[in-house]
Order: C-alpha cells, then structure tokens, then sequence
C-alpha cells in the first residue's frame, strides 16, 4: 500500500469510497462535504491524499485544510482534519494511523503546527488529540468550554500555547 497526494482524476472513486465508509453512520453527505472542501480556498492539495493498495484500489482518504483560530491577539492559520475514511473492507488494518501519519508529517513540513476536528474521543485519543479546552480553545457552539468532541493536536510541542480563543469547525 502506499500514501501519496490525490489528483482530480481520484474524485469519482474518493466519492464512492467516502460513501462506502460513512454507509452506516449519521453524517450523511460527508461524500458531497468533501467535493465542497476541493472548492474552497482554504483547500491545500498537498494535504489530500489518498491510500492506495497493490491493486491500485483506492481504500482510504484524509483531507486536512486551511482553518482560523481567533484569538484576542488576532487569527491564527491551522488545519482541520475531515473527513478521514477507510474502505469498510479494509478497517482495522492500520490504514487511518498510516495516512495520519503522512498527513502530519507533510503539514509540519509545510509549517502547520497544529491539526483540529470534530469526532469520537475513543478514536483520537489514541492518536495524541486533546480536548480543545485544555489549550483554552473553544468551538463557538460550545457553552460549557468543556466539548470533548472538539479536539486538538500539536504538531509541535508547546504550538497552541498563547492561541487561546475560538474556532467555527465541521
Ligand atoms: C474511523 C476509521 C477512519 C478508522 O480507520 P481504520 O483504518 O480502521 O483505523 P486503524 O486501523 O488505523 O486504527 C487505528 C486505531 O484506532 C482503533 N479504531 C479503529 N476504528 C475505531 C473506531 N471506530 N472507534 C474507536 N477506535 C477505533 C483501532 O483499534 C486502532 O487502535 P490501536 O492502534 O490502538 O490498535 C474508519 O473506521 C472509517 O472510515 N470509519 C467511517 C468514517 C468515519 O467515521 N470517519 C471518522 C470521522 S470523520
């Protein structure tokens, strides 16, 4: 398998791929999501990739893009995380691990110091996100400051020391 950079002729088996995976989930339309993200401005191809088998199948995709942080010092540049997906015949093979790994280590090659998203504490714990919060960020539809599902990785230690504020994230 390898990891490298998606490229337009990609999208039409991305689409099927992320609606494979999301097939039995509640975010319906993460499919039709993505083909938006590709539009945006914020959009950095080299932080789409994809993970292809020997058979030159597509079974996984992480997209990370432009997002701001806004702070009482002015806005910051980071990235958020969505979606991320595995084939439903290839979970638990290590897939998502692999394509994070990739993904953040090209993001720290471009400067990026840190990656946020929404999503299940149980999956990215593992993975070193932490709670927003506990850097004194905060989604802006989070009244308690204490949102478990908005989460945070430094890519660098100590990067969001100092960034307190808000984010408005998917
Ligand atoms: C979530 C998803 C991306 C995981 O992909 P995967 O390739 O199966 O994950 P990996 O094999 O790399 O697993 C990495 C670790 O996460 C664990 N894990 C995998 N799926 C998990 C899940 N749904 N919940 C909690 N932990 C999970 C694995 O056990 C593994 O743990 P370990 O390294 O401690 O052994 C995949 O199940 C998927 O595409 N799901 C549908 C789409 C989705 O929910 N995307 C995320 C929200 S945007």
């Amino acid at each position: 398998m390898i990891i490298r950079q998606e490229t337009p002729a990609d999208y039409g088996e991305v689409y099927e791929l992320v609606k494979a995976a999301f097939a039995t989930s509640t975010n319906e339309g993460e499919w039709d999501y993505l083909n938006e993200v590709r539009k945006k401005d914020t959009f950095i191809p080299e932080l789409s990739l994809v993970a292809e088998n020997d058979d030159g199948k597509l079974v996984g995709q992480i997209v990370l893009y432009k997002m701001e942080i806004t702070s009482p010092n002015g806005s910051y540049t980071e990235l958020l995380l969505s979606p991320i997906s595995v084939h439903p015949e290839y979970f638990c093979r290590g897939i998502a691990r692999a394509m994070m790994r990739e993904g953040f280590r090209t993001a720290r090659e471009l400067g990026y110091c840190a990656v946020f998203l929404c999503g299940d504490p149980n999956f990215y714990h593992r993975f070193g996100f932490k709670p927003t919060y506990e850097f004194e960020i905060y989604h802006i539809v989070d009244k308690t400051k204490k949102a478990e599902w908005c989460m945070a990785l430094e890519l660098t230690a100590g990067a969001l020391t100092g960034k307190n504020g808000t984010i408005n994230i998917e």
